[in-house]
């Protein structure tokens, strides 16, 4: 079985367009000591999506959004569509980050319309799931996950799901320090992978699931080495370049 591996970096709302310039620049300079076999992903903010699309011309690094509108056009102060994304030349976009749920009250209903703004522009979702702290030691964490993943990913078409990335990311592990075990990642993500094959049949055996909540060099390459686990979405370490390619180097 050949999934996808995939290295995301999420830079969230950290550089100015001249550093996320650099910071490109700089994940392309160094992409030759990594892998082929890994795709990367950079995801920076939208005021220089354009600027690293052109920064990144002639790898094979490719540029995604944070997240987009749910309204195709029109008057959404301050909203951005993802044709506008699209036509920047940007593959991808996160959907349903943890902190776009807790700090902008995204739901299953906002997603569900991202999700289809993304699929009529081309555009490949990074569909976020996962549960937070208060969860996890409920023991509620797969029921989470799977309502996060019933509500919207079950919408999708065969086609659309053919196109779609997950990224599992325990609220208590972003930007903590404290990671999931590779055993606690494994257990969710194989999890996720049989939600998905209730629905998707074989089809799930093909969508890339990524691991993400303080993924870094020191510890990729245990987590990636668990089965069902594809690559990862990282936040903090993806503002250092040299950290985000050793990251990729964890396969
Ligand atoms: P982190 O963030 O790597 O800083 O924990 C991950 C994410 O939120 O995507």
């Amino acid at each position: 079985m050949a999934r996808k591996k995939i290295v995301a970096g999420n830079w969230k709302m950290n550089t100015v367009p001249a550093e996320g310039v650099e910071l490109a620049k700089n994940v392309v300079a160094g992409r030759s000591e990594v892998c082929e076999c890994v795709n990367f992903i950079v995801c920076p903010p939208f005021t220089h999506l354009s600027q690293v699309v052109e920064a990144v011309k002639g790898s094979d690094i490719a540029v995604g959004a944070q997240d987009c509108a749910t309204e195709a056009k029109g008057a959404y102060t301050g909203e951005i569509a993802a044709s506008m994304i699209a036509a920047l030349g940007c593959k991808y976009v996160i959907l349903g980050h943890s902190e776009r749920r807790q700090y902008y009250g995204e739901t299953s209903e906002t997603l569900n319309k991202k999700m289809a703004q993304a699929y009529a522009n081309n555009l490949i979702p990074i569909y976020c799931v996962g549960e937070n702290l208060e969860e996890r030691e409920a023991g509620n964490h797969f029921a989470v996950c799977k309502a996060q993943i019933e509500e919207v990913v079950f919408n999708l078409t065969e086609e659309q799901f053919a196109n779609l990335v997950i990224a599992y990311e325990p609220v208590w592990a972003i930007g903590t320090g404290k990671t999931a075990t590779a055993e606690q990642a494994q257990e969710i993500h194989a999890y996720i992978r049989e939600v998905l094959r209730s629905k998707f049949g074989a089809a799930a055996e093909e969508c890339p699931i990524l691991y993400g909540g303080s993924c870094k060099p020191s510890n990729a390459a245990e987590i990636f080495a668990k089965e069902d686990v594809d690559g990862g979405l990282i936040g903090g370490a993806a503002l250092v370049a040299g950290d985000f390619l050793a990251i990729g180097k964890g396969f």
